[in-house]
């Protein structure tokens, strides 16, 4: 069923996933994937802090829950991140956040994912990027899209590389406490058009545009 609310009404359809606005239902169903540990032993540790995913169940998923319902109660023209759970064959397999700060002064744009360790290094990290990238550019006619990563997790900075990024410089930030480099990317509207897809499609733009200011 439609939701009063637009934003929870957004999504981005390719040949291999959805991406499906964070509905309670749909969080609900991912439930199970954040219990069961998103952050992996031994691995470098791909998030910045604070980051409800670093705690321990069953904190971990109030926690998440929480900074997921704060974010989309802070939707405004200066602000904006919009939550989606990636679906893959209908099963909720991770998140793909696009964040926006100063939109229609900047159209810039910043993304967020995540997948189940169990699906990761299938590609289904860059079919996510495109897919949130096509909402971004071709939904919100947005000018720029950036990204960051820890110089260590190769995935993610592969997926950005892959797409189209190019490198912008460097920051810093810690990672439960300690301090570590982050790899910067950005991707013109140019660059994203010299490679765009034409086999992704969009629901609910339309309809979104004025509770984000557009
Ligand atoms: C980052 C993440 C979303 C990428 O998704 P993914 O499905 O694993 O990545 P893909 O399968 O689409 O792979 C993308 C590219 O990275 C490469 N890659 C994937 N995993 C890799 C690894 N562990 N080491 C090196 N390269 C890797 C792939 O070969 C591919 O490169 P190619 O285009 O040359 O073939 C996923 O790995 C993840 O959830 N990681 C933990 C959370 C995280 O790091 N989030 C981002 C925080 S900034």
């Amino acid at each position: 069923m439609a939701s009063t609310y637009p934003p929870l009404n957004l999504a981005v359809r390719t040949p291999r996933i959805t991406l499906a606005a964070a509905t309670d239902a749909m969080l609900e169903r991912l439930v199970p994937v954040v219990r069961a540990g998103v952050v992996t032993e031994g691995g470098p540790l791909p998030f910045d802090d604070p980051m409800s995913l670093y705690e321990q169940s069953p904190a971990r998923e109030w926690q998440w829950m929480r900074r997921i319902w704060s974010g989309r109660a802070r939707v405004e023209a200066d602000f904006w991140r919009l939550y989606f759970v990636v679906c893959d064959g209908g099963e909720p397999v991770g998140m793909q956040d696009l964040i926006a700060n100063d939109f229609a002064d900047l159209g810039t744009v910043h993304t967020f994912s995540w997948l189940a360790p169990g699906v990761r290094g299938r590609g289904l990290g860059k079919e996510s990027r495109a897919a949130i990238l096509h909402l971004a550019f071709e939904g919100f006619g947005a000018r720029e899209a950036s990204s960051d990563a820890f110089i260590d997790n190769e995935a993610s900075n592969r997926v950005s590389e892959a797409v189209g990024y190019t490198r912008n410089g460097t920051d810093w930030a810690t990672r439960r406490g300690e301090p570590c480099l982050l790899q910067r990317w950005r991707l013109t509207r140019a660059a994203w058009q010299e490679r765009r897809r034409t086999d992704i499609t969009l629901s609910g733009v339309e309809e979104c545009k004025p509770v984000l200011g557009l």
